[in-house]
């Protein structure tokens, strides 16, 4: 058995990550109950909206899962004591300084594994005494940093001796087997999952990702400090222009960006709304159910390592 499996009493070394408007109980209890690790995504809810979702979890599986907090949301102190009053013991974090939340989750029994983009923060959470990091490289859908998967993975499995798990740009078993012979010890996949029957967004958001090529998404939001991967149309348009403009800051640029993403996935309006997803997209070709993904992805996988040989 693998530590990460062991650590967070998983079958499958595999967390669907935290995604706004898409990881949400459905999701999340899908993930868990097919043996991998479902995480909630907090960003933008009300306190009792997230207990009133990890009591919706609860009801639809008893195996373990996560949340996510974001702590550029601002109620971070609520939204954590809500998670621990509910029983959540599995945390990622991303958006902000995660430092301080360390503490608090293990008083309460609790494991952290922050979303980190370079080894170098990897190691500082190490030294705070984070249990793992999930790195996250510039192919992932979302919010992204530089680096990329592979040098991020690389480097960071070198740079701390917790277990990394590696995300971005991983949809087959292939991708998985990559990310462990860089010294993963599991992986993160976003995009895979949100083309999953579960994912419980507009039929048209996932049609996206199935009609998507490698180059259909690009950076948007470097200048104005929320960088964030997203499909080319004209709501990217738009995005581009806001991000260029010299008095966009973060803030107003997520003012934008955040409900535009969350109608898209709702509505399903994607050439007038923002649409986020990696860049691994194009090999995703079928919506499955997320326990028929995650054990697709592990047979690949052995399968992949098997055939595997140097051909000098
Ligand atoms: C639609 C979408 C929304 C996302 N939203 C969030 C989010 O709210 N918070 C977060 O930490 N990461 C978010 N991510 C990143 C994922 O958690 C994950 O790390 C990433 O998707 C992995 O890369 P991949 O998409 O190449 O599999 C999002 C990704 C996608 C595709």
């Amino acid at each position: 058995m693998g530590r990460v499996t062991s650590m967070l009493g998983i079958t499958y070394p595999i967390f669907c990550g935290a995604m706004g408007g898409v990881s949400r109980p459905q999701l999340v209890s899908a993930v868990a109950e097919a043996g991998g690790m479902g995480i909630l995504a907090t960003a933008g809810m009300k306190p009792e909206a997230v207990r009133e979702a990890v009591r919706e979890i609860k009801s639809k599986t008893t195996k373990p899962f996560g949340a996510n907090i974001a702590i550029i949301a601002g109620n971070v102190e609520e939204i954590l004591s809500v998670l621990l009053e509910e029983g959540v013991k599995f945390f990622t974090t991303g958006a902000g300084n995660p430092i301080p939340l360390i503490a608090p989750i293990h008083e309460a029994g609790g494991i952290i594994f922050p979303v980190v983009p370079s080894a170098r923060v990897a190691k500082k959470m190490e030294d705070h005494g984070a249990d793992g990091v999930v790195v996250e490289g510039t192919e992932a859908g979302g919010h992204v940093g530089e680096a990329t998967t592979f040098t991020l993975t690389r480097q960071a499995a070198l740079a701390v001796s917790i277990p990394v798990i590696s995300a971005g740009g991983i949809a087959d078993g292939n991708g998985i087997v990559a990310a462990f012979a860089l010294g993963a010890e599991g992986v993160q996949l976003g995009t895979r999952f949100v083309a999953s029957e579960e994912a419980p967004i507009h039929e048209n958001y996932k049609q996206a990702i199935l009609n998507a090529s490698d180059t259909a998404t690009f950076v948007s939001g470097r200048r104005s400090g929320g960088p964030i991967r997203i499909e080319r149309n004209n709501a990217s348009q738009k995005h581009v222009a806001l991000d260029e403009n010299p008095e966009t800051d973060m803030n107003t640029l997520e003012k934008f960006t955040l409900p535009s993403l969350i109608k898209a996935a709702r509505d399903g309006d994607t050439e007038n709304e923002i649409v986020t997803y990696g860049q691994i997209a194009s090999i995703i070709h079928e919506i499955k159910s997320v326990k028929q993904i995650i054990e697709e992805l592990f047979h690949e996988a052995e399968e992949v390592l098997g055939n595997l040989k140097l051909d000098l």
